[in-house]
């Protein structure tokens, strides 16, 4: 599948992470597209998408205090991808990322959950291959309307949703020179989410390349932070192709993730 560059462009300031549902299903015909978009978006063989409306509940049960607190989704999606391959991690974020934006654009809510569900019954209720692992589920659906007391204390009324400037996380080429599509791009990773908001991403630009890398340790509540690059991957890229720049990602060895090349 090609990626509607537009309308997922279009869509990453609108993303916010959700946790408060008020149950509603999904109509047949919008259920049935996610369903499309999560078996035809393969960008990568060896990471896939599986929509459930199976028991999100019992996914996301057992969570103690307010973060990772998913209530009421009428259906999840499940993020799964082979531990055989080194770079499994950027490969479901980047994946993962186009079906959350495709869900935004369809003004579904959605919320990237890594650390705090249960895997296990995740892996049993969607059905795992070999190798395979479930290493982040999002609900779907309608969150309720306003935030909740509840979902403001847990985004620390905001706070975790704010973002690094992109002059703390950007090297190399100076910033008087980044070509338009380049500043596109950059501005679009920054909106990327990540876990606890993290923002673990660090970018070094060329004039016709920007390299994302990871900073600080690898692992931080059980959830890779390469994950949380890919994300910013599809950000990049579905923003260069906004402004008809088409590149390539190279992956690249610990602590860079990948190079983007036009
Ligand atoms: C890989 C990943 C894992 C996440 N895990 C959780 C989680 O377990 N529980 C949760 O409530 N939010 C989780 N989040 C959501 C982040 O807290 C959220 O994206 C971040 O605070 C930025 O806020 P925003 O998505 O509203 O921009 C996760 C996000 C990412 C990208």
């Amino acid at each position: 599948m090609e990626i509607p560059f537009s309308k997922w462009h279009a869509a990453i300031p609108h993303r916010r992470s959700r946790r408060n549902y008020d149950s509603t299903d999904l109509e047949p015909d919008l259920l049935s597209h996610m369903q499309n978009i999560c078996r035809d978006f393969r960008p990568f063989p060896q990471a896939r998408a599986k929509l459930t409306t199976q028991s999100p509940d019992e996914i996301f049960k057992g969570i103690i205090g307010h973060y990772g607190k998913i209530k009421g989704a009428p259906a999840l999606i499940a993020f799964i991808g082979k531990m055989d391959d080194p770079y499994i991690q950027e490969k479901v974020g980047y994946l993962g990322e186009g079906i959350i934006l495709e869900a935004t654009a369809k003004d579904l809510a959605t919320c990237w959950v890594g650390g705090f569900f249960r895997p296990k019954v995740a892996a049993s209720v969607v059905g795992t291959g070999e190798n395979e692992r479930v290493l982040a589920v999002t609900p779907v659906g309608y969150a309720i309307e306003d935030f909740s007391l509840e979902e403001r204390i847990m985004t620390g009324f905001g706070r975790t949703h704010r973002r690094k400037r992109l002059a703390e996380l950007v090297t190399g080429l100076d910033q008087a020179e980044w070509p338009q599509w380049m500043k596109s791009a950059l501005e679009a990773a920054t909106l990327a989410p990540s876990a606890i908001n993290r923002q673990p991403w660090r970018f070094y630009v060329e004039p016709d390349s920007i390299t994302v890398s990871v900073y600080g340790s690898r692992l931080e509540f059980g959830i890779s932070k390469r994950l949380d690059c890919g994300i910013a991957m599809l950000h990049i890229e579905v923003a260069a192709l906004d402004y008809g720049v088409q590149g390539k990602w190279e992956f690249l060895e610990t602590p860079s993730v990948a190079r983007f090349k036009i």
